[in-house]
Order: structure tokens, then C-alpha cells, then sequence
């Protein structure tokens, strides 16, 4: 006869004033966006499955996550289809401020670095309505992809609008520009490739001032003040949200240098 079902087994006996043993943490590097669902609306899902192929780039990445393989490859000129200046935005969104700017460029091509697949579905939406074929989104970290998908001196600009801002001190590591960012970013443009920002958050401007001063290949084109507003660059919602919170907007500008002989 089967003894009768007793539940689970009783859990180990604590001896009195110890802790159980916790699981060892997994290691999980910082990164500038938080790992949310990534389901995309219905429109998004449709124009996602319409188009993406033309427009995004498959690229491997590291099992589970967004960031790109380091052996991960990628063929530029097959990807866009000619040899053109390269510009790389990093997290357009849903491309409000990409799609004009590339529209009004169509001598540059325009690779997109966005970790969120909603946002990558629309701006695929976006390119397509405006019938444009100069820009190519690769849907990853943009620090792992300019490290391991782009060749030194590659870049002719390099823009940044409106990254997340994280506002909590205890979240600013987050922060996208930051010097290893800067430091990848300088050896990827060419000499006298520029480097574009923007954000509402004014304490995040004077850290991105403050780690970009001190990347040794960059030179700040307007040292100890801000970029005039580029006037090529369209407002967008989240600049829209910023200037409705009454937060001034700052643009910096930096050029890459030869660093100087020490
Ligand atoms: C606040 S939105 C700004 C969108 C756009 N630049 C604009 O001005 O309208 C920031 C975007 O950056 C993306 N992002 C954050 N960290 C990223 C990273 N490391 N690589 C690529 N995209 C990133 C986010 O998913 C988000 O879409």
C-alpha cells in the first residue's frame, strides 16, 4: 500500500541565529534602458511584419539580451547599398526627429542604434510612409554596437537627442553618455566627424559637458557654454515634454581630435 501523500518535504531545520543561504547573484551589467515587454501594438506588429526586412539589420547578439556579439559582423555597404558618409543616431525612438533629418540628407546614410522594439516598429512605419532608403536600424545597445559593428574613424556624425534621462541619483549610472561611451564614440568618428546632443535635463548636460571635456579625442566646439539649438533638428515629443515641464533645452557639439602628445 502507498503511504498516504504528505506534501512537500519539511524545510531544513534553521539552526537558531543563521540565514539561509542565498542564491548567488547573476552579474548583469548596467545599461542606459530598462529591459521592459517589448509587445508591440497591433499597427506596430503590422508594420513591423510588413517591412522590418528592408530597413532592419539582423545583427547577432548575445543570447537573451540586447547587446551585439563581439564577433558579431556588419557590411555596410551591402547594407545601404552604396559607400555614402555615416551618420549613427543612437535611440531614435519612434524617429520623430530621424526621419526628416535623413529625408532632408539623402547624401548620408543613417544607421539607427534602438533598444526597443515598439519604437524600432515604428520608425520602420515612419521610413516606409516616407518612402525613404538611406537609413538602416540595427534593434541594440548602441555602446555594444558602435564597439563591435563599426570600424575606427567610420563615422562621419553622431547624434544623441533627448537619451533617457534618469533623474534619480541613485539611477544616474544608467546614464547613456557616460566616458566609456565617449571613449568609443571618439575613436569611431573620423577626424572631424562630429558628435551631436541634446537634452531637457540640465544636470545631465553639464555631466555629459563634463565627461565629453574630458575625452581626450573630442573638442568641445563651444568649450565652457552650449551649442546654439541646430536648427536642423525638428522638435519632438520628448523635447515637446521638456519645454511643456519648463525645462530649458542645451545642445552640445563636439569635434574629433587627435588627442594631444602627452
Ligand atoms: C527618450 S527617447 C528619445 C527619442 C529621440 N531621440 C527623440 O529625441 O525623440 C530615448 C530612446 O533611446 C533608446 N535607448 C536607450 N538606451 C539605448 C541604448 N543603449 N542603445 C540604443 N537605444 C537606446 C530608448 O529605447 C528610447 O527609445
Amino acid at each position: 500500500m502507498s503511504a498516504p501523500d504528505a506534501g512537500p518535504p519539511p524545510a531544513p531545520v534553521q539552526p537558531a541565529g543563521e540565514r539561509p543561504a542565498r542564491p548567488p547573484r547573476v552579474h548583469r551589467e548596467v545599461v542606459s534602458f530598462v529591459r521592459r515587454s517589448a509587445r508591440m501594438r497591433p499597427n506596430q506588429r503590422r508594420a513591423w511584419d510588413a517591412h522590418h526586412e528592408r530597413f532592419v539589420l539582423p545583427v547577432d547578439r548575445r543570447e537573451t539580451s540586447t547587446s551585439v556579439d563581439p564577433d558579431a559582423r556588419l557590411d555596410l555597404t551591402a547594407a545601404f547599398g552604396r559607400e555614402a558618409p555615416l551618420v549613427v543616431e543612437i535611440g531614435p525612438g519612434p524617429g520623430d526627429s530621424l526621419v526628416a533629418m535623413a529625408a532632408a540628407r539623402p547624401e548620408v546614410d543613417v544607421l539607427a542604434f534602438e533598444v526597443y522594439e515598439p519604437a524600432a516598429a515604428q520608425l520602420v512605419s515612419a521610413l516606409h510612409r516616407a518612402g525613404l532608403d538611406n537609413v538602416r536600424i540595427v534593434v541594440a545597445d548602441a555602446v555594444a554596437g558602435l564597439q563591435h559593428l563599426l570600424p575606427a574613424g567610420r563615422l562621419a556624425e553622431l547624434w544623441t537627442f533627448f537619451p533617457d534621462p534618469w533623474p534619480k541619483s541613485r539611477h544616474h549610472k544608467r546614464r547613456l553618455v557616460s566616458p566609456a561611451l565617449a571613449a568609443v564614440a571618439a575613436e569611431r568618428l573620423q577626424l572631424g566627424g562630429t558628435w551631436r546632443l541634446a537634452t531637457d535635463w540640465e544636470d545631465y548636460a553639464l555631466a555629459m559637458r563634463e565627461v565629453l571635456d574630458a575625452e581626450p579625442g573630442l573638442e568641445n566646439l563651444h568649450p565652457g557654454g552650449w551649442a546654439p539649438r541646430w536648427d536642423a533638428r525638428p522638435l519632438t515629443r520628448f523635447e515637446q515634454r521638456g519645454l511643456d515641464a519648463g525645462r530649458a533645452v542645451h545642445d552640445l557639439t563636439y569635434r574629433r581630435v587627435t588627442p594631444a602628445a602627452p
